[in-house]
């Protein structure tokens, strides 16, 4: 067993316990980035000035008005910025707009006002001049148009054609799906202040600390040396914060350096759901040939994402779901090629899955559609077609422990009771015209590791202080998703001391520098790796000194529950005092941990390699039942077998899990994103942008019955203690809900009937594709 996933006996990590900040969230003690701004004297609040147009020329720009109001101490433009004017990581996407705007809602300026209503009312009073230009708002128009933008990536393998016409049966589709608003419960938030000296401090909610350091400092034209960001926590992320909150901490950087006083962006609802990035929607073409048992021999397909007006993370979004299309299945002969179409909306990003639930989706569309016409059952042909050992992905990276899906199948097979309740179903659907019930098991196969070999790094500082109690700091941040509750873990289990003695310090760029987002559900294996190697340094500093007391060699020494021991003898010491001689002894009681992620290599030119350390997988059996006057349904109940290695914390776990498939459900089922495409003024509108408009799951809409258990014997051989990531891979096991609609949709028509079901599948649409199946009266 390696060093690194090798797990001490009683061993911290693995242990249930709740998040750090369970009881501070549920009492609403806990502070997030605005409740500092309160707790500030002077602070200034800034306000948007939005676009009214889709696409325009801005002819002229008058502050005048709002600068003569009270309260309002400062109208910024693009004009008064120092350095870049670039709010992104692909320099194609302004700060601050200077001669054209690109989407309906864009920022052109921001106002600076003592209170919020002063900025407000200033922002109100700005006058803008538009010549309106000619918008692309949905895919279909920008694919018309041929209007794209980065990268046209192929991954290609094997010879499609020929396994085209070997195939006893081959389909052609066509399916375009919605994205999804990231729903945060706190919005962006940015706190910005200047000290005597210059150095400007960013409180900020943001997913990757380092990139909004480099983007403040880029845009004020200073040194990264002079920006420090900290986040506290976020009130969720899901992407949402990895790129998107850059531009805010700039504009709060730069009105803090131009009025010296702190200032404060905090978006509201629907200025959040009006400017931010969105999870892509995507056009999908595709082909697909099987042989007479119904394996796959070939699969041609285009995607298309919906990138918006400017590139952000659109790129490895679309190769990440170009890398995902095969799901857990084996295709011998693909060519998937991907493009990016560039219109006039918000700029959409990272979330959840990254790209991933929207390669898969594709897959699983397809299986769920022409099982029927295969005259299979698309259970058995899901599971005919998963990967077994030997065999490699579309992208030629080996596809280790495939039998670990089929274990997570046969595993929710046996505990949901499958069989069984097909039989019931069945019956329940023989005696019932107006209401059927459907079942669907989903498989999810996704890779873990970021798809950029470099951004596979992880940093941490490690403080033990003369009373022996701990304080760990690391590059990841918290968004609820429980990384901090499994650093402890980490460390108090590396240092042997219980998880009371251990702290952890809010995320800061001072601490630990050149950190990689939050994201790809890395934060453990990056961090984790890190804080571990920190860790380890202090405790072999302390078995050097424990070796003196005990008077055997430091190999000896053991570390755990606060005690140190040697082995083969009774005596013990208390790690307090352990640490107090290192003191004495003028032994470093801190230590800077790093970790990389070995045995990665990508090449995007030509979309080979073995970019992913290892797959997390998981399987979901959910059952609905849908209503023939409505399309409404109810959600019976779900099993979910996940794999997440030897869990670090199984409790954040669990809820990792939970979370990931009501997200996903959300996302394929109800949240229903509009913009207006109608040739009126508000053209380019997002249509949806407040929660009476935009529909998040409830309470309402949870399983009556929801099991979720963790694989067993899934140790991970290279990884932190043995444990695998969490953060994304439950949200596609939601598929299993959209293709139990598409099952019970199924039996109000006749026997082997393909139904094509819209995405999100709402009520409305599911009520439509009954009608496209029902013949009845
Ligand atoms: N869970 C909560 N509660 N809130 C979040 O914002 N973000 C998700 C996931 N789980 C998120 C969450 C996303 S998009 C990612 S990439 C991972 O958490 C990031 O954290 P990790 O790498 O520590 O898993
Ligand atoms: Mo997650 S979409 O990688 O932040």
């Amino acid at each position: 067993m390696s060093q690194l996933s090798q797990r001490p006996d009683n061993a911290v990590v693995g242990q249930r316990h709740r998040h750090e900040s369970a009881a501070a969230h549920v009492t609403g003690t806990a502070l997030y980035t605005d409740d500092l701004a309160q707790r500030l004297a002077g602070v200034l609040h800034a306000y948007p000035v939005q676009s009214t147009s889709a696409h325009a020329k801005i002819l002229g720009l008058d502050a005048s008005a709002a600068l003569q109001m009270p309260g309002v101490v400062r109208v910024i433009t693009a004009a008064d910025i120092p350095g870049v004017n670039d709010q992104g990581a692909k320099h194609d996407e302004p700060l601050l707009p200077v001669d054209e705007v690109m989407f309906f809602g864009q920022p052109v300026a921001w106002v600076l006002g003592e209170d919020l209503e002063a900025a407000k009312a200033g922002a109100k009073a700005v006058n803008v001049d538009y010549e309106q230009l000619d918008s692309l708002i949905t895919i279909k128009e920008a694919i018309a148009a041929g209007s794209f933008h980065g990268i046209q990536p192929e991954i290609a393998k094997g010879d499609p054609e020929a396994g085209f016409a070997q195939s006893a049966h081959v389909f052609d589709g066509e399916f375009e799906f919605s994205g999804q608003e990231h729903f945060y419960l706190e919005t962006q938030n940015s706190l910005a202040m200047v000290d005597e000296s210059g150095q400007i401090m960013i409180h900020c909610s943001t997913q990757h600390p380092t990139e909004t350091q480099d983007i403040v400092s880029h845009v004020l034209g200073i040194s990264a040396h002079e920006v420090t960001v900290q986040v506290l926590r976020m009130g969720g992320g899901f992407g949402g914060k990895e790129m998107q909150p850059h531009g805010y901490a700039a504009l709060a950087a730069l009105g803090a350096v131009l009025t010296g006083r702190p200032v404060r962006v905090r978006l509201d609802r629907t200025l959040d759901m009006t400017m931010t990035g969105k999870r892509h929607g995507f056009h999908a073409t595709w082909k697909i040939g099987f042989d007479e048992q119904g394996r796959i021999l070939a699969l041609q397909a285009q995607l298309t994402a919906d990138g918006g007006w400017s590139l952000d993370l659109s790129e490895p979004v679309l190769t990440r779901a170009m890398c995902h299309i095969d799901n857990s299945y084996w295709i011998p002969n693909i060519k998937v090629s991907g493009r990016i179409a560039k219109c006039h909306k918000t700029s959409q990003t990272a979330f959840r899955g990254f790209g991933g639930p929207q390669g898969m989706l594709v897959m699983e569309d397809i299986l769920g559609r022409v099982a029927p016409q295969l005259g299979l059952d698309a259970r058995e042909l899901r599971r005919r077609n998963f990967y077994t050992e030997g065999q490699d992905t579309p992208y030629y990276q080996p596809v280790r422990h495939p039998e670990r899906l089929e274990a997570a199948w046969n595993q929710v097979l046996d505990s949901a009771g499958i069989a069984a309740r097909e039989q019931q179903i069945a019956q329940f659907n023989a005696t019932h015209e107006h209401a059927k019930r459907g079942l669907a098991l989903t498989p999810v196969k996704f890779g873990i590791s970021f798809n950029l070999t470099a951004f596979n790094q992880g940093g941490a500082l490690v403080l033990v202080y003369k009373d022996g109690s701990v304080l760990v700091n690391h590059g990841g941040t918290e968004m609820g998703q429980g990384l901090h509750t499994k650093m402890l873990q980490v460390a108090a289990t590396a240092l042997g001391v219980p998880l009371s003695m251990v702290r952890n310090a809010p995320t800061r760029t001072d601490k630990v520098p050149n950190t990689s987002a939050t994201a790809a559900s890395s934060g453990s294996d990056l961090n984790g790796g890190a804080v571990k190697d920190a860790c380890e340094q202090i405790r072999d500093r302390l078995a050097q000194v424990a070796a003196g007391m005990l008077g055997v060699p430091a190999q000896d020494v053991r570390f755990g529950g606060g005690r140190v021991t040697a082995l083969g003898k009774g005596e013990t010491l208390e790690w307090t005092d352990v640490v107090k001689t290192a003191y004495f002894q003028r032994i470093q009681l801190s230590a800077s941990g790093f970790y990389r992620t070995e045995g990665l290599h990508w090449d995007l030119s030509r979309m080979t390699g073995s970019p992913f350390t290892y797959f997390a997988y998981g399987v979901a059996a959910s059952e609905v039942e849908v209503s023939r006057f409505d399309g409404s349904y109810v959600l019976r109940r779900v099993d979910i077998v996940h794999d997440v290695g030897d869990s670090l914390s199984p409790l954040v776990d669990l809820g990792q899990i939970e979370g990931g498939f009501v997200q996903g459900t959300g996302w394929l089922t109800l949240e229903d994103l509009r913009w207006d495409t109608s040739d009126g003024p508000g053209r380019g509108r997002v249509a949806t942008q407040a929660a009476s408009t935009y529909k998040i799951p409830s309470f309402s809409e949870m399983p009556e019955i929801f099991n979720v258990s963790l694989l067993q014997k899934a140790h991970e051989e290279g990884a932190v203690y043995g444990s695998k990531a969490v953060g994304e891979p439950p949200l596609m096991l939601a598929f299993s809900v959209r293709e139990a609609i598409r099952q019970a949709v199924a039996a109000f028509g006749p026997a082997g009937r393909s139904v094509q079901l819209a995405s999100p599948a709402t009520p409305e649409a599911v009520f439509w594709a009954i009608e496209s199946v029902w013949e009845g009266q």
